[in-house]
């Protein structure tokens, strides 16, 4: 195959045309696809028609997938969808559109703020590939934001300062800030855990804001002022010469890399079915079992 790549944005987002899933990737495309999405974090793959076993091969292919957990006590994932997808729709298992006072659709909801996906896991995710199988005719709007682009325009004193910190992530603290509460059932199910507020990001040897709602406070920092830094390095890393917007259209694929990259879905209205499924691929390690800095400036 021989793939096209086009910037949608300078430095956050491209194109790729030329890649047809459902037919199969060989290792060589496979190989290209990671190169592009080191150079552009954020990738579309238009016109995709794939079910969810293609899904899951095609994003299999860049590593160990996640394995979907239930959060909610309402989610019911064998009757619906793959233990390998996170089901990101706002329809039940029998397609019916989720009442406005349903869980899973207020738990979603979170989804509207930034984050990164599985920043409050301890492993968290590497690679998010998205899937939009039927979007609503009033349309869909996710927003990404570059965390590359981000480090590199802070300035020097802020770098330092911010070098080695570690901020707690739990799903309860975005959940909280949307005024949704899990119970003490669920809450048990994901508790708060460590990460690297700055990372080194391998595959372009830059380095990388680590952010998302998620992240509640610094480890060793009063609360207050840890999650005014958090709110200030989220501000900074949104405005929107770092932000790419995605339309949706039916069958695009979107793959994106949680390590470099927040995202956030635009609200949407209820009205219509929204039917979206997510492969995650795991990033195998802590951020806290990483190097945070350049290599050749490592210690
Ligand atoms: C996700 C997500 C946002 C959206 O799938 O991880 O945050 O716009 N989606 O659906
Ligand atoms: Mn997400």
């Amino acid at each position: 195959m021989t793939l096209t790549v086009r910037p949608l944005h300078p430095t956050l987002a491209a194109e790729i045309t030329g890649v047809d899933i459902a037919a199969g990737v060989d290792a060589e495309t496979a190989a290209e696809l990671e190169a592009a999405s080191n150079r552009y974090p954020v990738l579309v793959l238009p016109g995709q028609t794939i079910d969810k076993e293609q899904q899951v091969a095609f994003a299999g292919l860049f590593g160990p997938l996640e394995l979907m957990g239930r959060n909610l006590k309402e989610d019911n994932y064998t009757s619906k969808i793959h233990k390998h997808l996170a089901d990101i729709s706002n329809v039940d298992p029998a397609g019916k559109v989720y009442s406005p006072e349903d869980r899973r659709r207020l738990s979603g909801l979170g989804d509207s703020l930034w984050h990164t996906d599985s920043s409050f896991k301890r492993v968290p995710a590497k690679y998010s590939m998205l899937y939009g199988d039927r979007l609503p005719p009033d349309g869909h709007v996710t927003e990404f934001a570059d965390l590359r682009a981000a480090y590199d325009a802070l300035d020097d004193t802020t770098k330092a300062k911010i070098a080695d910190l570690v901020a707690e992530h739990s799903i309860m603290r975005s959940r909280s800030i949307i005024g949704f509460e899990f119970s003490a059932e669920e809450q048990a199910v994901l508790p708060p855990v460590p990460q690297r507020v700055v990372r080194f990001h391998p595959g372009s040897k830059r380095m990388t804001l680590y952010l998302a709602s998620h992240a509640s406070h610094i480890v060793g920092w009063p609360v207050p002022e840890g999650r005014l830094l958090l709110l200030d390095l989220i501000g900074h890393a949104t405005q929107p010469h770092f932000v790419y917007r995605h339309r949706w259209r039916d069958g695009d694929l979107v793959w994106w890399d949680d390590r470099c990259t927040m995202h956030r879905a635009r609200p949407r209205e209820n009205g219509n079915a929204r039917e979206m499924r997510r492969a995650t691929v795991s990033d195998g390690v802590s951020t806290l079992d990483q190097p945070n800095r350049m290599p050749e400036l490592a210690a």
